[in-house]
């Protein structure tokens, strides 16, 4: 895993093809421990945008792997996966993924539709993270979910957005995102004194519901400070401290990708960003998939996250 560093930086070099390196399918088991966040733990994700690996053709994937990280084939989630995969990290997570069984192979696979649940999923709270944004909008009934909020204005306000600094907006986030931080609230896999009090009494509907309805209320623009250091280290990551590109998943404007879970940080209030970063940092917030976020925030400096703060919290 520790050659598995991220950047943006596209490599210029000549295209490889599959390269003679041997593959070991343990090794490439470990090795595929970020991809699985995507792809599933073993290859298979019934989410449509993201390809079934299990079972393709090894030499196919190393390729493809080659590809996204000379350039050759682009792709704004893949690039930063696969630009610091040495030939053997490509080998091996070939061979790992070439040994899985394929979709149709399988007695026990989620049946390839929107709504099945993902392969990845978090204890606890299964129902909740793995709707896609678009079951969970559709699950949500945005006029329960306003009726249902009445409680969380006067920290969150009356549409979502917060005036105070320390407390979340949650305007124009996704609605599965919202639904699965109720959950994780409730179950205990993520803590605050605060919220804990506030879901109590949530079903799994309450949470559909008010996620649903803070995911149509339009988000305020950002008010912070900005950071030229911040974008940088936002596009490009950090490739010597091993530091992912937060674009990967937070996406070009911050708005997050609501089909994988990952949420908007654009124009957050500055604080609340701040303390979630060290939250990861520290492990006191662990309630992010097969660790993706704290396996980042822990190689943060302090002032990498003052920066990264100034910049997010500016967007618009
Ligand atoms: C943030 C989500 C994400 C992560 C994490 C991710 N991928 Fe991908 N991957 C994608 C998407 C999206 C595509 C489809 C790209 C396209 O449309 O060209 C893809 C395509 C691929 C392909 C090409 C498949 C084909 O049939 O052409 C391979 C191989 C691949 N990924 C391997 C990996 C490996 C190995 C890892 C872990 C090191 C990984 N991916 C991590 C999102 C991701
Ligand atoms: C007394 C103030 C208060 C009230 C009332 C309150 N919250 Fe919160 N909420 C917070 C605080 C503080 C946090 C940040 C917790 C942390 O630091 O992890 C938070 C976080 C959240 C988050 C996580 C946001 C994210 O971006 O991850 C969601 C979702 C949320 N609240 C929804 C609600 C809902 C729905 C209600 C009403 C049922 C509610 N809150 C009532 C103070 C409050
Ligand atoms: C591989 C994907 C991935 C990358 C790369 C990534 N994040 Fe995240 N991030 C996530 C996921 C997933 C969550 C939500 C975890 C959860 O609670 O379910 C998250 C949550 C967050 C949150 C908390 C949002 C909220 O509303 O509470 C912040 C802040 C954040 N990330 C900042 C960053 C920064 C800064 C970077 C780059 C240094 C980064 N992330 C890189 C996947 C990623």
């Amino acid at each position: 895993m520790k050659k598995i560093i991220f950047s943006l930086l596209l490599t210029v070099g000549a295209v490889s093809t599959a390269s003679a390196v041997e593959g070991d399918a343990e090794a490439g088991k470990v090795k595929a421990g970020v991809c699985g966040a995507c792809h599933g733990a073993t290859g298979i994700n019934p989410n449509p945008t993201y390809p079934d690996l299990a079972g393709q053709h090894e030499a196919y994937i190393v390729k493809q792997l080659a590809d996204f990280k000379s350039g050759a084939r682009t792709d704004v989630m893949m690039a930063p996966m696969a630009t610091n995969l040495s030939d053997q990290d490509m080998a091996d997570l070939g061979a790992f993924f070439a040994s899985q069984k394929r979709a149709s192979e399988r007695a026990d696979a989620p049946a390839a539709d929107n709504n099945a649940p993902a392969a990845v999923a978090a204890p606890g709270n299964v129902e909740v993270v793995t709707s896609t944004a678009a079951k969970a909008i559709y699950a949500g009934d945005v006029k329960s979910g306003q009726e249902k909020s009445a409680m969380c204005v006067a920290c969150h306000g009356a549409d979502g957005n917060s005036l105070v600094a320390m407390y979340p907006k949650l305007a124009g986030q996704s609605a599965s995102y919202l639904a699965k931080q109720l959950a994780d609230f409730k179950s205990g896999a993520r803590k605050d004194p605060v919220m804990v009090g506030m879901v109590a009494g949530l079903s799994e509907k309450d949470m559909q519901d008010l996620g649903a309805f803070y995911a149509v209320q339009t988000p305020t623009e950002g008010v912070g400070e900005a950071s030229e250091i911040g974008q940088k280290l936002y596009f490009g990551g950090d490739a010597k401290k091993g530091v992912t590109a937060c674009v990967a998943c937070h996406g070009v404007k911050g708005k997050g990708m609501a089909h994988a879970g990952f949420p908007g940080i654009a124009g957050q209030n500055a604080d609340y960003l701040k303390k979630q970063i060290a939250s990861f940092r520290d492990g006191s917030r662990g309630n992010d998939r097969n660790d993706m976020m704290r396996n980042i925030a822990i190689k943060l400096s302090d002032s990498d996250i003052d920066e990264l703060v100034n910049y997010m919290s500016s967007l618009k």
